[in-house]
């Protein structure tokens, strides 16, 4: 065997920092966005209608806070914006089924969510939402600018009304027979089934969400944003600009957009929830959810940069800013057509430079529902699971529907779980602790002599801060996950090799070294765990003793130097028994009984 005589580690140069890498779609994307100066990265603002379940989380905010903590572990300048969308007729349906009022309900989930999010460790640095007076102030005078640069088309029309309610039926306040797919339930602008955008004139036998009956058509005035005027724009930055950096699902759907012809889309409303039209003339209208919900992203960098005493028009105005909204797919239309239309009418701001969408995750095969109570609630599983936030984490990581949907079930979350956190990484790290503990009482032994295996192990070690960060760079959450998981593997692996206990009586030296050299992946495993499952790197931070570095670093140095004294052991994972998910999936079957029996008519 061919002995390498590096006596310390960081005297070695094992790894060659020019390798060259082949230039594959990520690394290509990793590119590009290492060019931005600062990142303002946005999370869908989730309708306050409801708690948030596993199907936001997988969808949503987990890839965006995965980024978000990478690029800030790179040092970059970013800011990480949500907020609660508290307008639109979800919003108002709800509050009608709860027997409660509009601000009612959305005080209610607004607070509910936030909750659930910070227990999760989502950190944004600031989650507003759509009532605040910052937001109504700067969604008005969006709007009030491009009124006075005559962007809108100004038109009456015939809209369904209820005769009952006296109200005018608009996108969920109506439903009826989908066109295309014959589905019995679908809305006024969209079909849940096939996934077609509606408009309330379309559908076959149309009712009114609020009395059931069937509506009459009846004049009123509204405002246009003229989106065909706008095609030549969109061909050329969707088409042309975009079309090897967005997701294949995202350009894919947002060229079909494109292909079909852009229609004026209205973005006011005839409905008493929401933010007044700021022009004469509007009285008794509102600004249509999706023209004020996106301007959120906006408002809520301004609350966040006051707080901060920051200029928020460099989040949002600066050429070298890179503008990032996560999303789910059923949102894609919105942030890749209307909303870069709204931002270029006006004229004052950058666009957004990536739009990566997730599809959608299912529950044991079924679509997750708010109304049917088909869902894991984000506030019911951190009471049946304290301190086990990064399980759910990992799981919906490793299922994320990045480019198809895909399906979450409890055995599944078990599975993962029992054999990769506790047979997997949970195994590495307390394995190594022990080891350490026994042999060299907690202390980090100086290694002696490297096999030519040992620096083997140590160049792929340096290499996994790159690919991983490559692997988010280019929205690829689930290879990143495998990758990091790869490092447990490769330090179990190199342990049951190494046998150190083995060699501990006759060759001391050989067992510091290994334990050495397995103490510097535990360093790795606790430093790139960071964005991806961030309760688990601070309990191994305090296990180790260590503190946070910059990803860039990672690579050059040595990660758990010599005498180093190691912290207490803690357990990182339990195992999870066949009755708690058994329980589980009890509980979300007697749930949906219970409202299917409580809500029997309701529209589903
Ligand atoms: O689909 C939804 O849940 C919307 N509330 C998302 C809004 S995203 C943005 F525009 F605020
Ligand atoms: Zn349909």
């Amino acid at each position: 065997m061919l002995l390498l005589n590096c006596k310390y580690m960081r005297h070695v140069n094992y790894f060659n920092k020019n390798v060259l890498l082949n230039l594959r779609s990520y690394e290509l994307i990793h590119f590009m966005n290492s060019k931005a100066k600062r990142y303002t990265v946005s999370a869908a603002f989730p309708y306050a209608n409801g708690p948030v379940h596993i199907g936001h989380l997988a969808g949503v905010y987990i890839p965006a806070d995965i980024f978000v903590r990478y690029l800030r572990s790179k040092k970059k300048e970013v800011v990480f914006i949500c907020g609660s969308d508290e307008h639109g007729v979800p919003i108002t349906l709800r509050a009608k089924e709860e027997g409660i009022n509009p601000k009612e309900a959305v005080d209610k989930y607004h607070f509910m969510i936030k909750e659930s999010f910070e227990k999760f460790g989502i950190s944004f640095d600031h989650y507003s939402r759509t009532s605040s007076s910052t937001h109504y102030r700067t969604a008005s005078d969006f709007f009030k600018k491009l009124y006075q640069e005559r962007v809108f088309i100004e038109e009456v029309s015939q809209q369904y009304y209820d005769e009952k309610a006296s109200e005018f039926l608009s996108d969920r306040y109506i439903s009826g027979t989908c066109p295309s797919c014959q589905n019995p339930n679908a809305y006024g602008d969209q079909c849940e089934k096939c996934g077609s955008t509606l408009s309330p004139k379309e559908l076959i036998k149309p009712r009114s969400a609020l009395s059931g009956n069937r509506p009459v058509l009846k004049d009123t005035r509204h405002w246009y944003l003229p989106l065909d005027r706008y095609e030549d724009f969109l061909k050329q930055w969707i088409l042309m600009d975009h079309k090897t950096d967005w997701k294949i699902n995202v350009y894919g759907q947002a060229k079909s957009w494109l292909d079909e012809g852009l229609k004026p889309r209205a973005v006011t409303r005839d409905l008493k929830w929401g933010i007044p039209v700021p022009v004469k003339g509007a009285e008794g209208k509102v600004l249509y959810v999706w023209f004020d919900a996106p301007i959120g992203y906006i408002s809520s960098t301004i609350e966040w940069a006051e707080s901060q005493g920051k200029n928020w028009e460099s989040y949002w105005k600066n050429k070298d800013t890179s503008l990032i909204h996560f999303i789910g797919k059923d949102n894609i239309v919105f942030h890749c057509i209307i909303f870069p239309v709204m931002l270029k009418a006006h004229g004052d701001y950058i666009l957004p430079k990536n739009i990566p969408a997730n599809e959608f995750l299912n529950l044991e095969n079924k679509k997750i529902s708010t109304s049917r109570n088909w869902a894991v609630w984000l506030h019911e599983y951190l009471e049946d699971f304290p301190g086990q936030e990064d399980v759910l984490r990992y799981v919906l990581t490793a299922n994320m529907p990045e480019n198809k949907d895909n399906n979450f079930t409890w055995k599944d979350f078990q599975g993962h779980n029992n054999s990769e956190l506790v047979g997997i990484l949970g195994n590495f790290i307390n394995r190594i602790s022990v080891l350490t503990e026994k042999y060299f009482s907690k202390k980090v032994p100086i290694p002696k002599i490297f096999t030519e295996n040992d620096c083997q192990k140590l160049k792929e070690l340096q290499r996994f801060p790159e690919r991983i960060g490559n692997l988010i760079e280019a929205y690829r959450f689930r290879e990143a996950l495998s990758e990091f998981m790869k490092i447990a593997r490769m330090g179990n692996k190199y342990l049951a090799d190494q046998a150190p206990w083995k060699t501990h009586d006759q060759d001391p030296e050989r067992t510091s070294t290994v334990i050495y050299i397995s103490l510097q992946i535990a360093g790795m495993l606790t430093h790139l765990s960071e964005p991806l499952l961030p309760k688990t790197s601070e309990k191994l931070m305090k296990m180790l003793r260590i503190s946070p570095i910059s990803w860039d670093n990672l690579q050059d140095i040595e990660l758990l130097k010599p005498g180093h004294l190691l912290g207490k052991t803690d357990l990182l994972f339990e195992k999870i028994e066949t009755p708690t998910i058994n329980k589980q999936r009890k509980k979300l079957i007697k749930d949906s009984v219970d409202s299917e029996k409580n809500h029997p008519a309701q529209e589903k």
